[in-house]
C-alpha cells in the first residue's frame, strides 16, 4: 500500500496504517469512509437488490461478490449532489456565487421568522441570492434550532403533526413544487433545487464541531496527514436552495393594502391570472401550508407623476406572484385525520372567480394528455429518489394523491368552475395497479400494462376549518 495514494480504483478512500495510528492518537479514529464524507457519522445502508440479469461468470466475480456486504452503502451516484446543473448554467453560477462568499466568510443568515432553519444566501457584494432550507433543521428535523416545533410536536402532536406527509422531506416538496411549476410553465415559483452546503452559521451538533476543529488544527499541525481527509472543516448539508426574488411583500401585507386601495382594473386583472397560477400549484401538489405568509406579492405601482418629460418612460403598473415555502406539500394520503390543512386562498374573493380563459389554454392540454401526467410523475421519481431515507410505496402513493388531484383539476376546468369549488370536490386517488391484461398469471409471456383506477377518499379530518 503507497502512502501517496489514498484511493483505491473503486473511488473508495483509504489511509496508511501509519496515519491511522496517528489519527487513534489524537482520538479521531475514523472509519475510511468517514475520512471520505465525514458528513455521516453512520454508514447509511440499503438493501442490495438482487439482479438476476448479470450472470457472474468468473470464479473471482463470485468471490467478489461473496465477500461484499449484504448491506452497502447507497449508490453514490444515486445519492451524490455536487451543485452543478448541467441543464441550467444560471443556477449552478448562483450556487457557485453562494459557495464563494461563503469561503469569503460571508454566511448565511438565519431567518428569524419561521419555525426551521432556512436561511438568507449572500453573494460577495451581500447581495441576498437564494434561501437555503438543510434537511436536518426543517421543522422536525434532528437539528431544528427552533424548539417551539418540538413542544408542538410533543404536547398536541395531534394539532401540529401532519401525518399525511413523508417526514423531514420537506426540501424534496421544495424543489418538488419548483419542478412542477416549471413543467406546466406556470412561472411562480422561485427556482429551488437541492443543493449541498457548509456554513459555521448552520445548526450542527457539538461533536461536528469538534471534530471539525480537530482536523483544522491536525491539518495545520501536519500537513501530510491533513491531505487524508476529504473534506477539512464542517459537514455539507443537504436541503433545498430557492433563489431569492426582490422587491416582494408578504401577501398578508399586501391583500391588506388592495382591500383599502383596490387595484386599478388593468393590474386587477393581471392579478386575476397569476392567482389562479398559485390556485393550480397548490391544487396540484397538494399544499398543507398555505396561508397568507407562505406566499409574497411584488406591486409596481403606477407612475403617480404625471410631467410632461416623463410621459415616454412612464412605468406601467405590474403585479407579479411569487409562492414560497413549499416544503409542506405532496402528501401520500388526503388528510384525513384531525386538520385538513386548507387552502387560505379560498376564502379570498379572487377564488370566486370561474378559471380563466388563459389558465385552461395554458394548462389543459398538458394535463390532458397521459403521457404527460407520467412524465411529470417519473421526473418527480427522479427528485424524490435522491433522499437516503427513499421509499418507492410512498412515492407511489404521493403520485396517487397528484393525479387524483389533477384529475378533479381538469374536470374544474372544463366544467368552468372557480378556485372556490375545485377545493369543494371530493378528494380523489388515482392509484396505478400493474396488471397482467386478461388476469392469467401463469401465461409465460406477460406483458405488464399500468393501469389506473379511481378511487375517492370517505374519511373526512375532524376539523374541517384549519
Ligand atoms: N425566495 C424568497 N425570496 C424572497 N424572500 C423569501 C424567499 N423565501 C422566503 N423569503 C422570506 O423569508 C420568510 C420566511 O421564509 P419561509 O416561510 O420559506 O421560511 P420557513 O422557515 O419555512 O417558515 P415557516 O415554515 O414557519 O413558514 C418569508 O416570509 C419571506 O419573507
Ligand atoms: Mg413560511
Amino acid at each position: 500500500m503507497s502512502n501517496e495514494s489514498n484511493e483505491n480504483e473503486n473511488g473508495e478512500c483509504f489511509s496508511s496504517p501509519q496515519d491511522e495510528t496517528q489519527l487513534k492518537a489524537f482520538g479521531l479514529e475514523e472509519s475510511s469512509e468517514e475520512i471520505c464524507d465525514n458528513n455521516c457519522l453512520l454508514p447509511d445502508v440499503t438493501v442490495v437488490k438482487s439482479n438476476k440479469s448479470t450472470s457472474l461468470t468468473s470464479q473471482s466475480e463470485r468471490e467478489l461478490r461473496e465477500s461484499q456486504p449484504l448491506l452497502k452503502r447507497m449508490d453514490p451516484d444515486v445519492v451524490s449532489i455536487n451543485n452543478v446543473f448541467a441543464d441550467d448554467p444560471e443556477f449552478t453560477s448562483i450556487v457557485k456565487e453562494a459557495e464563494t462568499a461563503i469561503e469569503a466568510a460571508i454566511y448565511p443568515e438565519r431567518i428569524s421568522k419561521g419555525s426551521s432553519g432556512s436561511y438568507f444566501v449572500r453573494n460577495c457584494q451581500l447581495k441576498r441570492i437564494g434561501v437555503f432550507k438543510p434537511k436536518d433543521e426543517e421543522p422536525y428535523g434532528r437539528l431544528n434550532p427552533k424548539w417551539t416545533k418540538w413542544m408542538h410536536k410533543l404536547c398536541c402532536p395531534c394539532c401540529f403533526g401532519r401525518s399525511c406527509l413523508v417526514p423531514n422531506q420537506g426540501y424534496l416538496s421544495e424543489a418538488g413544487a419548483s419542478l412542477v411549476d416549471q413543467k406546466l410553465q406556470l412561472n411562480i415559483v422561485p427556482k429551488t433545487k437541492v443543493i449541498k452546503l457548509a456554513s459555521k452559521t448552520f445548526n450542527y451538533t457539538a461533536i461536528d464541531r469538534a471534530k471539525a476543529r480537530t482536523k483544522q488544527n491536525l491539518s495545520e499541525r501536519y500537513p501530510n496527514l491533513g491531505r487524508r481527509f476529504n473534506r477539512i472543516g464542517l459537514p455539507t448539508k443537504v436541503g433545498s436552495f430557492q433563489l431569492y426574488v426582490h422587491g416582494y411583500e408578504d401577501a398578508s401585507v399586501m391583500l391588506r393594502q388592495f382591500m383599502d386601495n383596490p387595484l386599478p382594473e388593468s393590474v386587477q386583472r393581471e392579478f386575476q391570472l397569476q392567482f389562479e397560477r398559485l390556485v393550480v400549484l397548490d391544487y396540484i401538489i397538494r399544499n398543507t401550508d398555505r396561508n397568507h405568509d407562505n406566499w409574497l406579492i411584488k406591486y409596481n405601482k403606477p407612475d403617480e407623476k404625471k410631467g410632461s418629460e416623463s410621459w415616454n418612460q412612464k412605468k406601467e403598473p405590474s403585479v407579479k406572484i411569487a409562492a414560497i415555502d413549499n416544503g409542506l406539500a405532496f402528501p401520500f394520503k388526503h388528510p384525513d385525520e384531525w386538520r385538513a390543512y386548507p387552502y387560505h386562498w379560498a376564502w379570498l374573493p379572487y377564488s370566486k372567480v370561474p378559471f380563466s380563459k388563459e389558465i385552461k389554454d395554458l394548462i389543459l392540454p398538458q394535463l390532458s394528455d397521459m403521457n404527460y401526467v407520467q412524465e411529470l410523475c417519473d421526473e418527480m421519481y427522479e427528485l424524490f429518489k435522491t433522499d437516503k431515507g427513499f421509499d418507492r410505496n410512498l412515492y407511489e402513493k404521493q403520485m396517487s394523491v397528484m393525479r387524483g388531484q389533477i384529475l378533479n383539476l381538469t374536470q374544474a376546468l372544463k366544467e368552468d368552475k372557480s378556485p372556490a369549488q375545485l377545493v369543494q370536490m371530493p378528494a380523489v386517488l388515482v392509484e396505478r395497479c400493474r396488471e397482467t391484461p386478461g388476469g392469467n398469471h401463469k401465461k409465460r409471456i406477460r406483458v405488464m400494462a399500468d393501469q389506473f383506477t379511481q378511487r375517492f377518499q370517505n374519511r373526512a379530518p375532524f376539523f374541517s376549518w384549519c
